[in-house]
């Protein structure tokens, strides 16, 4: 009779399990569906020909009502639109092609680029030259783009302003010299209070440039004091710009500013906080692979912000099962000895989707939740599979891998390295610099062979520089931990 039952239970566990994992397969094919439903955070998908087609057109008519409708301005209209035109698709194209394949980059390029000529075209119909805007869309450009983008909506709207304003050439010039003083230590801008600095720099650069110009005798002492004012004015404006339409276009065009991401980074926030208090062992592990991911990627000029944060996150689906990840088991109790490897492995894959679904939740970034998606790629649960064969259970080989998708940036590739060797050589029991470095290579290697970097563009270069790295640092947390004993 007990026998029997025994068989009963066992059945009827393979026929749970087989179901879960089907139930599984099917919403892994399912469309990725956003669970925010919000206006703000819905995918804008505009081909990137008609974002560029829309912004030509809408550029062409804005300038064309300002210089008439003679054949001649039309013409010089034509070809001053053209030639911007060129200038971005030249530089778009040799030198950004990331941007080319994010539409929503494409998108709020534009957008960028008409709201600041409509910005342009007020300035001189209700105010001075001297107010317009130009740096504040140039470091919008610069941070939620590229530095390159930045420089280029610089020249361009510089080059709009003045021809607006009778082909001034101070005015082109007072301009660029802004936006270029803002543009070219965008690292440095970390939180929102630094706009500040950049609207001083704006006012400061403004002075003494409409200054240069008075002692060349381009104006006179009227004229020169109200550019003054005005000039000065210019400042205040970008900082209030800057903090009003910053956030509004990081939420809706999704892009990761490393203002968001050092924002990301308060242990104040809900997640991370929750992180300390109930999962202690994985908010440590976290921490240390933010380290060692900040300095590889740095090693790699990698993003190295967004490794950092990237790792503080990317075991956040650990919340909902703490006590099974071995980090946060104490007095030696295991609690996968009393379950099956299958349950083990669902519990274990489990934690990446969870992870995602957490942060989507908290509105987290899509970079991170890539990286949280990301950072086990398909690697095999080892360990399970085995207990699972030596259990003489019928398995997959296939079920015992995590679920993907591989790194698909190096970011993502770096974290990954971080965290398996950080994980692995806790369990070093003397750690010695020599064994760190052995089991930091052996992980890497591993890793490569088993074709986890194959969707990513790393080169072996980079991952020999990475793993020095990698083990330089955890030979240096060891050798510290040793010191203080
Ligand atoms: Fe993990
Ligand atoms: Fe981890």
């Amino acid at each position: 009779m007990n026998h029997l039952l025994e068989r009963l239970k066992s059945r009827t566990r393979i026929f749970l399990l087989r179901l879960v994992r089907e139930l599984k397969k099917s919403s892994h094919n399912m469309p990725a569906v956003r669970e925010s439903k919000s206006l703000l955070t819905r995918e804008i998908k505009i081909p990137v020909f008609a974002s560029f087609f829309i912004t030509v057109v809408l550029v062409y008519l804005m300038l064309f009502i300002v210089f008439g409708s003679t054949w001649r301005s039309m013409i010089a209209t034509a070809v001053f639109v053209a030639v911007n035109a060129a200038m971005f698709v030249v530089q778009i194209k040799n030198k950004e092609k990331s941007i080319i394949k994010d539409n929503d980059a494409v998108v709020l390029m534009s957008f960028l680029f008409i709201t600041a000529v409509l910005i342009c075209q007020l300035s001189k119909e209700y105010s001075s030259p001297f107010i317009t805007p130009v740096a504040a869309f140039s470091l919008m450009g610069a941070i939620l783009l590229s530095q390159r983008i930045g420089v280029l909506y610089a020249i361009s709207l510089s080059l709009i302003v003045a021809f607006l304003n009778d082909t001034r050439f101070d005015i082109f010039f007072v301009m660029l010299c802004n936006s270029v003083a803002v543009i070219t230590n965008i690292s440095n801008i970390r939180k929102r209070s630094d706009f500040i600095n950049s609207g001083m720099k704006v006012s400061v650069v403004n002075i003494l440039i409409i200054t240069m110009f008075y002692l060349f005798n381009a104006y006179g002492v009227f004229q020169f004091k109200y550019d003054l004012i005005y000039g000065v004015l210019n400042g205040a404006i970008v900082v209030v710009l800057l903090l009003v339409l910053m956030p509004l276009f990081e939420k809706l065009f999704s892009r990761t500013t490393n203002i968001k991401l050092i924002e990301l980074s308060d242990f104040n926030n809900p997640l991370l906080k929750r992180l300390m208090l109930e999962a202690h062992g994985t908010y440590h592990h976290s921490i240390m692979t933010a380290d060692i991911a900040e300095r590889a990627a740095n090693a790699v000029n990698e993003n190295s912000l967004l490794a950092r944060i990237g790792a503080y996150y990317h075991d956040i689906g650990k919340l909902n099962n703490p006590q099974y990840f071995i980090e946060n088991q104490t007095l030696g109790h295991n609690p996968h000895d009393t379950l099956t490897p299958e349950m083990s492995r669902l519990i274990l894959i489990s934690h990446v989707k969870d992870g995602a679904s957490l942060a989507r939740k908290s509105n987290i970034d899509n970079e991170i939740i890539n990286i949280i998606e990301q950072h086990h790629g398909t690697t095999f649960m080892n360990s399970f599979y085995h207990r699972a064969l030596e259990q003489g259970t019928n398995v997959n080989i296939e079920d015992f891998r995590y679920q993907g998708p591989k790194p698909q940036t190096k970011v993502a590739a770096i974290v990954m390295m971080s965290d398996s060797c950080e994980a692995a050589c806790r369990s070093i029991e003397e750690p010695t610099a020599v064994r760190i470095k052995d089991m930091v290579e052996k992980i890497i290697n591993n890793k490569f062979i088993d074709g986890q970097f194959s969707e990513c563009p790393i080169t072996l270069k980079d991952l020999e520089v990475i793993r020095n790295i990698i083990i330089s640092t955890i030979v240096g947390i060891y050798h510290a931990r040793i010191e203080y004993k």
